[in-house]
């Protein structure tokens, strides 16, 4: 199974219309995948389903679940402060360890308003799955003035054939 992740708790967040379009080009594909979005999380999973808590709250045990059934993951990256969201490390510190992401594989987008597309993110991002021992795809697409090539959940041409290549890849990988 293939688990989307839009990586932000952000309400009306770009990374899940992405998150949307990069599902509906697997469906082009053949392929299903679910959408997990951190917006969905229990709002006090920081304080409830961590560390000493960690399996003990009930609402967060899905998507536990969810990551350790998923063999390929895609995460969908805004740039926040030249990194990726803190809630999503807080979401991978959650996770079984360290079970949860050993031998899967994971392709990466990012997303800007300016103008690195989350590439730092996507590095940063890419030591830490690594060091999870995932295999992270290659070919990560970084999607800069996100907004200028945007519009009305369609991407530009331009960033809707790097998602298309990055899926062929993901679904040989
Ligand atoms: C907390 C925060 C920090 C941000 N930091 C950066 C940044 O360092 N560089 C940048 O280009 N854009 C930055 N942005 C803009 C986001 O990358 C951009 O708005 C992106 O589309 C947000 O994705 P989202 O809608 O999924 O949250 C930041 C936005 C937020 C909310």
């Amino acid at each position: 199974m293939i688990t989307i992740i839009s990586g932000t708790n952000r309400k009306n967040a770009v990374s899940l219309k992405i998150a949307h379009i990069y599902q509906s080009i697997l469906r082009e594909k053949g392929e299903e995948a679910e959408i997990l979005n951190l917006e969905d999380l229990p709002h006090d999973f920081i304080e409830t389903a961590l560390y000493e808590n960690s399996g003990k709250n009930k609402d967060f045990n899905p998507y536990r679940q969810q990551i350790k059934d998923s063999k390929k993951m895609v995460f969908v990256v805004p740039e926040y402060n030249g990194s990726f969201p803190g809630v999503l490390k807080a979401f991978i510190d959650g996770m079984q360890y360290p079970h949860a992401f050993r031998n899967k594989k994971a392709a990466l987008v990012g997303l800007s308003s300016g103008i690195q597309g989350a590439g730092l993110a996507l590095s940063h991002l890419t030591d830490i799955f690594n060091y999870c021992g995932m295999h992270v795809l290659a070919q990560k697409p970084k999607l800069y003035h996100i907004e200028k090539n945007l519009s009305e959940n369609k991407l530009s041409e331009l960033y809707h054939g790097l998602l298309e290549e990055q899926v062929e890849q993901l679904l040989e990988f």
